[in-house]
């Protein structure tokens, strides 16, 4: 039985936890919210806040006997021969991560380690910028244990190729999982743990950790440029008389050399991965020497659609206005970088009144949301006497919100997928 620990049971760390745990994996979870390592034990199946991911619940059941907190980093180490370490890395103001959880996480890492009487493998999931790993990490963990790389202990980089709101199928059954290694022998072990437990014929990418730390942002940043491509054929079509913005990119996804996942005309990208990734991307070429246009290009063209849908709704000082459903994406109750919270903004600062509808209401961060915004977990009420109701298709709701809205209210409905769809019905 494999046995590992998870260092950092936030939104994946937890999942990851289940997940791993209800496919037999022995796990020990340690965070430095001891209420996060609880939640392996006990959880409220009803709490929004937690379970709000696929799964997660009937996860934790299920993995019960093979999760356990630890109350410490060593006793974590102790348990287990793999340390999966998922903790924050926040943006940095030129883009880059912050490495500062990480270097916390790996000093009391490093003085475990020489109390350990088997050989360790460190795995770090978190993302990080390119070079952190072989630049700042493994210094890291030398300085603290006073053993070298290879010696006592392995390193390797598997950042999550995950989507809030589906962390335990990303990881459980991905389409293929990184090993970025720093020494073969580490590899060979997170290798042969991948092949135990994800599915048969899973690839498994095995490279650098400097090439993972460049592959997981470019990931990220292949679908932002996608996206923003979408939207602008998208409002091309929408500007032109006769096109359709849905069959011109359903055409284009049918070329198997472009495929059509993410090739949809909808709402801007956001939350809490995308947007990091592009601008880590941004600011990796430019500590490089190299151009950044094309990361730079898809959030400008992001912000600017933006802007553009706000400006559609007309608003305005005496216009009342209702954007529907304010998380970042589908199926999520996290506002993290959330576009809806943006355009809420964008519309407020016109003087326009703003009411938010989104029956998540009570479990969203609302922080970044202009004050004056008034939010209604009731849809019904959020669109009463508008002028203007912009469907985000971000909404958790059966109710068509369309039909709520009277005959002579203007609905922007972006989430029936129509690019933006303007007007009565
Ligand atoms: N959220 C996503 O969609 C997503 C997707 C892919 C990758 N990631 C990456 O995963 C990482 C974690 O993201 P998250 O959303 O789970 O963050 P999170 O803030 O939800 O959780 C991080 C957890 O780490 C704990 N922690 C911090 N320092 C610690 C320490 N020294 N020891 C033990 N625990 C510690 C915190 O208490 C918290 O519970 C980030 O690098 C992020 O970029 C996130």
């Amino acid at each position: 039985m494999h046995e590992i620990s998870i260092i950092g049971l936030g939104k994946v760390g937890l999942p990851m936890a289940a997940g791993f745990g209800a496919a037999g994996v022995k796990v020990t979870g340690f965070d430095s919210d001891p209420g996060r390592g609880e939640l392996l034990q006990t959880h409220d199946p009803e709490d929004r806040t937690i379970c709000l991911e696929a799964g997660l619940s009937a996860a934790l059941v299920k993995a019960r006997p093979n999760l356990q907190a630890a109350d410490n980093i060593g006793e974590a180490l102790e348990a287990s021969d793999i340390s999966f370490v998922i903790v924050p890395t926040p943006s940095e103001a030129d883009g880059s991560f912050s490495l500062d959880y990480v270097a916390d996480a790996f000093a009391e890492i490093g003085q475990a380690l020489p109390h350990l009487n088997r050989p360790h493998l460190i795995v770090l999931v978190s993302t990080v910028s390119p070079g952190s790993v072989s630049g700042t990490l493994i210094g890291i963990l030398e300085k603290h244990s006073g053993l070298k790389l290879g010696k006592g202990f392995h390193l390797a980089y598997s950042p999550a190729l995950i989507a809030l709101g589906d962390v335990i199928c990303g990881f459980m059954q991905p389409d293929f999982a990184f090993v970025g290694e720093t020494h073969s022998e580490g590899g060979d072990q997170l290798a042969a743990f991948y092949r135990d437990i994800l599915p048969e014929n899973t690839p498994l990418h095995r490279m650098s950790a400097q090439s993972v730390e460049i592959a997981k942002i470019a990931l990220n940043n292949f679908l932002t440029m996608k996206i923003s491509f979408s939207n602008l054929i998208g409002q091309l079509c929408n500007e032109t008389i006769g096109a359709d913005a849905h069959q011109v990119l359903g055409a284009l996804g049918d070329d198997h050399r472009i495929g059509s996942a993410y090739l949809k005309p909808g709402m801007p990208f956001g939350g809490p991965c995308l947007p990091r990734d592009n601008a880590a991307l941004a600011s990796s070429l430019q500590k490089a020497g190299l151009a950044s246009d094309l990361p730079d290009a898809a959030f400008r063209i992001n912000q600017e659609l933006m802007r553009q849908l706000a400006n559609l709704t007309d608003p305005g000082p005496g216009k009342r206005i209702a954007v529907i459903g304010l998380g970042y994406k589908a199926g999520s109750n996290l506002t993290d970088e959330s576009a809806a919270i943006i355009i809420c903004n964008h519309i407020a600062q016109t003087g326009a009144e703003v009411r938010v509808g989104d029956p998540q209401i009570n479990n969203m961060d609302l922080t970044n949301l202009d004050a004056d915004v008034q939010l209604f977990a009731d849809l019904e009420e959020a669109v009463r006497g508008c002028d203007t109701v912009l469907i985000t298709g971000y909404v958790q709701t059966d109710i068509d919100v369309r039909s709520l809205c009277l005959p002579d209210t203007c609905v922007i409905d972006i989430g029936d997928g129509f690019a933006i769809k303007r007007g009565n019905f």
